[in-house]
């Protein structure tokens, strides 16, 4: 186990933000994880996975983990189900391909989402009417107290939208290094009732779709809406879409009635970020090297040279504008680290 130093996180964070970190150490088994926890002469630790949903607003005087455990297991199987052991290091998109191609149906929906496995459940990444808990079983981690490495169950986790326990109650005290997920076998009844999956799948004119139809599908609208990190650098969603009170959203309807929006419950709406923050202007603009992206106004991007604190700014400018025009707090969902 090498640990490197002033090592520039420039290629391991999606947004493509050149910072260095102080130290840095490649993790390849859980073993070595938990040595390094050990480790008493490095006081302040930093997890980087797939480094797809944070964004660094400056060089870090810490020691960067960079959890790259690999595998793929079969755990059980029977005629309708097989649940499988990844490892967290495992690329998310390179494993949704290989369950398609095993005919393992579940996580069709979720392609193309970036980042790695370790972190799907730490923000129970979602899309396309499907989230991670729907075929969430457990997840192992090590707390980084004890080194211990203790399961959680599908309850223990908590999951909601675009949260869990890992967000919570748990925030920097465990680190995911597998997830097992339960997924059907054929024949398979895919979720297309998303509008946008519905459209495609119609432009293709396919009725009866078969799983990798259905991610063919989602990767279609994702390379239509959304950046390819690799040609610009991005973080997916920058903002979660907002709930609001049924008082608040009926307020919000009388003044905005062409606005989208999802019931949530007979009392809470989500209103879709990327409306508002489009209706405050933002979209497509550039300040510098620091964006909005033009097809998706929820996506912050770096068109090169622009900085964490750059982004951040930004994000400030538009939390301020959408709640002095709307009256709603907007708040984002990657993590802010420094
Ligand atoms: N909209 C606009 N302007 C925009 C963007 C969106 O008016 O610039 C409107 C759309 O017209 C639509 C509504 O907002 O009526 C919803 O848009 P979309 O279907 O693109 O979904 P979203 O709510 O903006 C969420 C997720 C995405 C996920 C999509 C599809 C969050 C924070 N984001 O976006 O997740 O891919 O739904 O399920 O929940 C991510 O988390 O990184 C991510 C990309």
């Amino acid at each position: 186990m090498k640990i490197q130093h002033n090592k520039s996180l420039k290629k391991y964070n999606t947004f493509g933000i050149e910072a260095l970190a102080s130290h840095f150490v490649e993790i390849t088994t859980i073993q070595n994880l938990q040595e390094v926890l050990q480790q008493e002469n490095y006081p302040k630790k930093i997890v980087l996975s797939g480094g797809s949903n944070m964004l660094i607003t400056n060089d870090l005087n810490a020691l960067v983990m960079h959890i790259n455990i690999k595998g793929i297991t079969i755990i059980s199987e029977d005629e309708n189900h097989v649940v499988l052991k990844i490892m967290a290091g495992e690329n998310w998109h390179e494993l949704v391909i290989w369950t398609i191609n095993q005919d393992y149906g579940g996580l069709e929906n979720l392609s193309l989402i970036p980042g790695n496995v370790g972190t799907s459940p730490i923000q129970n990444i979602g899309a396309y009417g499907v989230e991670l808990k729907d075929s969430f079983e457990s997840c192992e981690a090590i707390d980084v107290a004890t080194q211990q490495l203790i399961t959680f169950s599908k309850s223990d986790c908590q999951f909601g939208y675009r949260d869990s326990i890992f967000k919570n109650a748990g925030k920097g005290k465990y680190i995911i290094t597998s997830v097992n997920l339960k997924l059907n076998k054929p024949p398979h009844s895919p979720n297309t009732s998303y509008g946008a999956i519905e459209t495609e799948l119609k432009e293709n004119k396919i009725d009866h779709p078969t799983i990798k139809d259905v991610s063919d599908a989602v990767i279609a609208i994702r390379q239509k809406k959304l950046p390819d990190p690799i040609k610009l650098g991005n973080s997916g969603s920058f903002f979660k879409n907002p709930v609001i009170t049924k008082e608040k959203f009926i307020t919000f309807l009388d003044n905005n009635p062409d606005a989208p929006f999802y019931q949530i419950s007979e009392t809470s709406y989500k209103i879709p970020a990327g409306w508002l923050i489009e209706k405050c202007g933002f979209k497509g603009k550039r300040f510098g090297d620091a964006g909005v992206h033009k097809n998706q106004a929820l996506v912050l991007v770096n068109y090169g040279g622009a900085s964490g604190q750059e982004l951040l700014l930004l994000a400030h400018k538009i939390q301020d504008a959408v709640l002095t025009r709307f009256g709603i707090n907007i708040i984002p969902e990657v993590n802010i680290i420094s």
